[in-house]
């Protein structure tokens, strides 16, 4: 959204005069009853807003009844619209550094407006994570196969699907953009998304009041029939989990946390202790490491599988293990911690259903990774975490053999650290405060046995607070919803084959689905979950599908695979949420932004 700079007034006043208005950003001569610019969407005078938005949008609406600025946009310029509060201001919302006077003198009118807000006690509140929008229902659907990768870190092999083709780690050359679009809900017209900006680079929706979700022409055969209204909507036997099944709930668990705080490693730890990885592979890993002067890394190489990830002893992409735990099925998706792959990070994190946020204790470590010398990942991957919904989190203090698993440095960062998770907008009961050590292996699978923890320590070992997490929210009573992450062929799921997470409802071979927004009707021939044929799959499994009886031009990432009677509502407009994770530059209005897709390659 852009709107006019204050002191371009004087030429706005001049065009007005002709009987047209000159827009201030691209020099387009508009309707004077347009009140945004027909070019590229700046509002005409953002003055009027300030002085009393109400009346300015009442006059424009009867002016013109194509009034096309958003509902959002207005909010940020009235108080008293039902959307302020989602407003983001701060008090830190000061110009410090900026480049040009005009951002400066734009800066200062919106700071003024926001204290004038202030003062007159309207009621503009932060954001806050809890606050409920109608995307949050459902989770992204949005997500690259490349980080959807049926592979087993078992053996440490490459990883490599079903029919021997190998599938690559992702890698996501911008390290600014972070883009999550939550598809269209149920009965929403609302999405969200989640723009991070670090290193000045500025990622951010740049015409909002433009974008639109336009129904595609339908050349369909298969007619859409009527949606049956959801109260209707009655579950088949099948679908439901039964007491009987004895297959564990999914649990998609994210390893966050800053760069080297040993993610990695207590992934490989944990596999190799619960015999995901054999004797012989970890001593191959072992051998190798040490070959390359990297001893310590031999866990961590049981994640990090690429040459470049083992060579520069850093995850750079989301790394995929399975193990079962008594109560779960658990997911493993271990993060990059290095700020350049926040992007990887987020891609392969935002189906996640609670996290385990890795804290290095070390001296200086944990300082670092909250930020003292610039952006920390900790508090980057907390917040990213949690405003992908996730609400349990396990914080494992890491390296506590580093500072002699001293109770008092324990404590210090779970008060530092605590202070700034509560600020997020996690509960302090749905935290849970592991001290450990990954390369010692004290308190990852059993209680700690060195009595410098096992003296003042007698909680949860990780294995154990990980089995004890609220079970994820899985949705099987509702109609079958699986946002389409990737489309792709295989020699064994076929022509089109997609992959995703099933957010509600449940999907067996032989069903009869709707791809939606193409509309076309297809047939689930083949459903394979942790690179292995199932029967059927529920909401919280992802699976890969493949279809049978659809061309595949009908069917796209970021479509639904829905029940052929329960369509999701296709919508005709977004209205965006925008949460701004850190910033070095304020972003002010008029200020030139670029919407960055998320990438694929
Ligand atoms: P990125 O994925 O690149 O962010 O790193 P990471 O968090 O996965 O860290 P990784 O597991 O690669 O470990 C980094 C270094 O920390 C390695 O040298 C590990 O040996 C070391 N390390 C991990 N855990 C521990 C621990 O508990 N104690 C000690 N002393 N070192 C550890
Ligand atoms: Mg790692």
């Amino acid at each position: 959204m852009f709107v006019p700079k204050l002191d371009n007034r004087s030429d706005l006043e001049s065009s007005r005069n002709s009987g047209l208005w000159q827009c201030s950003i691209c020099a387009h001569g508009n309707d004077e009853r347009h009140i945004s610019c027909e070019l590229c969407g700046v509002l005409r005078d953002l003055s009027l807003y300030f002085n009393n938005a109400l009346e300015v949008e009442d006059r424009a609406k009867r002016r013109n009844k194509h009034y096309s600025v958003s509902v959002l946009a207005r909010s940020l310029f009235s108080p008293s619209s039902t959307m302020s509060k989602d407003v983001i201001f701060s008090d830190g919302f000061k110009a410090s550094r900026n480049a040009t006077g005009n951002t400066h003198a734009t800066l200062d009118v919106l700071h003024k407006t926001y204290m004038a807000c202030k003062g007159r006690r309207i009621n503009i509140v932060p954001f806050k994570f809890d606050t409920p929008s109608p995307d949050d229902m459902v989770t992204t659907g949005l997500k690259s196969s490349r980080n959807f990768r049926n592979d087993v870190c078992i053996a440490g092999k490459k990883a490599v699907d079903s029919d021997n083709c190998v599938i690559e780690k992702g890698t996501t050359t911008d390290p600014s953009s972070l883009v999550k679009l939550d598809e269209i809900g149920e009965g929403s017209s609302s999405s969200s998304f989640v723009v991070d900006c670090h290193n000045e680079t500025l990622v951010l929706d740049h015409e909002l009041q433009h974008l639109s979700l336009e129904r595609k022409p339908k050349k369909s055969k298969a007619k859409i029939q009527k949606p049956v209204s959801f109260s209707l909507y009655k579950p088949e036997s099948w679908m439901l989990q039964h007491e009987d099944e004895d297959t564990p709930r999914q649990l998609n668990l994210a390893i966050v946390g800053h760069v080297d705080s040993g993610k990695s490693t207590l992934c490989g730890r944990l596999l190799h202790a619960l015999g995901r990885i054999s004797k012989k592979q970890m001593h191959k890993y072992d051998k190798e490491a040490k070959e390359k002067g990297k001893g310590s890394f031999a866990y961590a190489w049981a994640m990090d599988e690429s040459a470049d990830e083992r060579e520069r002893g850093i995850t750079m992409t989301v790394g995929v293990a399975y193990f079962n735990t008594k109560n779960y099925h658990v997911v493993l998706l271990d993060s990059p911690g290095h700020k350049d792959f926040v992007p990887n990070m987020i891609s392969g994190t935002t189906q996640s259903d609670a996290a385990v946020l890795v804290i290095d204790a070390s001296i200086g470590s944990f300082e670092a990774g909250m930020g003292v010398n610039g952006i920390g990942q900790t508090k980057e991957h907390s917040q990213l975490i949690r405003s992908f919904g996730v609400d349990n989190l396990i914080v494992a203090v890491n390296k506590m053999d580093l500072v002699e698993y001293s109770k008092e440095r324990f404590n210090f960062i779970k008060s530092q650290l605590g202070i700034f998770l509560r600020s997020c907008g996690y509960k302090e009961s749905a935290i849970t405060w592991v001290p450990l050590s990954a390369m010692a292996n004290e308190n990852l699978m059993t209680a700690a046995s060195d009595t410098r923890l096992s003296s003042w320590y007698d909680g949860n070992c990780l294995l154990k607070a990980i089995d004890t997490l609220p079970p994820p929210h899985c949705d099987v009573l509702k109609p079958l919803r699986l946002p389409i992450c990737d489309v792709f062929s295989s020699q064994m799921l076929g022509q089109v084959a997609i992959c995703g997470k099933v957010e509600t409802g449940a999907i067996r071979s032989g069903s009869k689905v709707l791809i939606m927004p193409s509309g076309e009707l297809a047939t689930v021939k083949i459903i394979e979950r942790d690179s292995s044929r199932c029967k059927l799959a529920r909401a919280g499994d992802n699976i890969a599908i493949g279809l049978q009886g659809i061309d595949p031009s009908h069917v796209m990432s970021g479509g639904v695979v829905c029940h052929p009677d329960y369509p999701v509502p296709v919508a005709s407009s977004l209205e965006l949420k925008i949460l701004v994770l850190d910033i070095t530059v304020p972003i002010l209005v008029g200020l030139q932004v670029s919407n960055q897709k998320r990438a694929h390659g």
